[in-house]
């Protein structure tokens, strides 16, 4: 038998009113990620053929997150917002290249687990025409309801439509199903807008199946994975369903987190073996630790390669763009960005580090700075390997201080340094042998005659 063909549709064209934020609801980020991209890279992970992406018009940062995470989806443009039926004919040009299984799933809808979309593909491997994720809501208000009759769905009524019967229905719509590919347009096109809203249900397209004499089935997922976001409570809560699994996830890799629920962890985050995370520490995107790494209390890591064996923190923050080779040491309000310390290499203190590249085993005293911005352009500063940088001292890029060379502490440092070289870029000290004293004296007379 050869794989089936698989199309996914991501609806992500509502307006999300009810978060009260200027920002697209689809690009709020929980654990980290996009909700967008959470939905993304669980169809990524389900083995679908081909995906689209419905969006808003002008949603311009929405088909931006899709390019970025996804580069291989196509979006497609929902010019009125005529609920979700309507919103799934948008991607009609995909849907009309007739893959076996078609997935829709709501981009708000981000915990949603690869696991249970293959079952609602096997569903309709198996002969159903619809097959629709439900499952037992704590609070079901806001939730179309699944009516299920002898093991076939018949229908999914909106809240809103109704009775108080079948608001007593146990299984709720997660808003995530299943179309056969070759009876998909047909169930679609036959979708109206006869309802309170006036809006084209999708859920329509259970009865509208069985009137064609089709089968549809409910699949029962956990709660969890279902919850739908549209408050920014929902938001916070699926952030907690999140963060649970990840950690789960860590520990069971054999991660050491001493107090787990302290830790924020991203869906992208990869542990070596042996790595230890002490509490409070915020992983952001795109972050890999090799074996043994440690990671002390308070430090925030974003975009960041850390190599084995190498000590962050307490109090760091290592920003995009970061690598940090074997047994690097990055120490307390030490702040990395675009940025190679190579191993063995030492920044413990107080420092900065941008758009640098630090050789091995160099020293970088407490205080250094990259001066990188010059209020115009960024520039580069080059540290050679063996190099010490005396504390206290400011490299103005751009740069380059020579191996093994050596920069005298409380240095400013504007021209590069040659290997070996000293540079003291310092004023010269003066010492006046009685000059305490006679500061003070003076000091004393002005007193006197500001008080007489
Ligand atoms: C929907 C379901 C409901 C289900 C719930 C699960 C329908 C009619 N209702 O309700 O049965 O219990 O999800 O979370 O499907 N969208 C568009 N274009 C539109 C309208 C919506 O792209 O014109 C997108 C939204 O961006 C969102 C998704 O479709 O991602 C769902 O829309 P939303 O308004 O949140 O539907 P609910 O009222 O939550
Ligand atoms: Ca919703």
């Amino acid at each position: 038998m050869t794989a089936r063909t698989c199309l996914a549709i991501v609806l992500a064209a509502g307006e999300g009113t009810r978060m009260r934020s200027a920002r697209p609801k689809v690009l709020h980020p929980l654990a980290g990620r996009a909700l967008l991209a959470h939905v993304l890279s669980t169809v990524a992970q389900s083995g679908v053929t081909a995906s689209a992406v419905v969006i808003g018009p002008g949603e311009e940062a929405v088909a931006a997150e899709v390019k970025r995470v996804c580069p291989d989806a196509e979006c497609f443009v929902q010019s009125e917002r005529r609920g979700t039926a309507h919103a799934v004919l948008g991607a009609r040009n995909a849907i009309e290249r007739q893959a076996d299984d078609i997935l829709i799933i709501y981009g708000d809808t981000p915990l949603v687990r690869p696991g249970s979309l293959a079952r609602l593909r096997q569903a309709i491997a198996g002969g159903a025409a619809v097959a629709v994720l439900g499952f037992r809501a704590a609070d079901s208000a806001g939730y179309g309801r699944l009516i299920v009759e002898n093991n076939q769905l018949v229908a999914i009524r909106e809240e809103a439509d109704a009775s108080a019967s079948e608001r007593k229905s146990a299984l709720c719509n997660g808003g995530t199903m299943a179309l056969a590919g070759k009876s998909a347009l047909a169930i679609l096109q036959r979708i109206g807008d006869h309802n309170r809203k006036h809006e084209f249900y999708l859920t329509d397209a259970v009865e509208i199946a069985r009137g064609m004499a089709l089968s549809a089935v409910a699949v029962e997922v956990e709660e969890d994975e279902m919850r739908g976001i549209n408050t920014k409570k929902q938001l916070a809560e699926a952030e907690a369903v999140a963060q649970q699994r990840l950690r789960q996830a860590a520990l069971d890799a054999g991660v050491t987190l001493i107090a787990p629920e302290t830790v924020y962890l991203c869906g992208d985050t990869k542990f070596g073996r042996d790595v230890v995370v002490e509490p409070f520490v915020v992983f952001g995107e795109n972050v890999t630790v090799d074996d043994g790494a440690v990671i002390h209390s308070f430090s925030h890591i974003v975009g960041a390669h850390i190599g084995k064996n190498v000590s962050i923190g307490p109090f760091a923050r290592l920003r995009p763009g970061t690598r940090l080779g074997e047994g690097a040491r990055i120490g307390n309000f030490v702040e990395v960005k675009e940025a190679v310390v190579e191993a063995g290499a030492k920044a413990n203190h107080l420092t900065y580090l941008g758009d640098a590249s630090v050789g091995a085993n160099a020293n970088i005293g407490a205080g250094t700075i990259t001066c990188n911005y010059d209020g115009a352009g960024k520039h580069r500063t080059e540290i050679g390997r063996d190099a010490f940088i005396g504390s206290n001292s400011a490299l103005v890029a751009p740069v380059k201080i020579g191996e093994g060379a050596y920069v005298g502490s409380g240095s400013v440092i504007t021209q590069d340094v040659p290997p070996g070289a000293l540079a003291l870029g310092r004023s010269r000290q003066i010492i006046k042998e009685d000059g305490a004293k006679r500061l003070r004296g003076l000091k004393a007379l002005r007193d006197k005659k500001a008080s007489g």
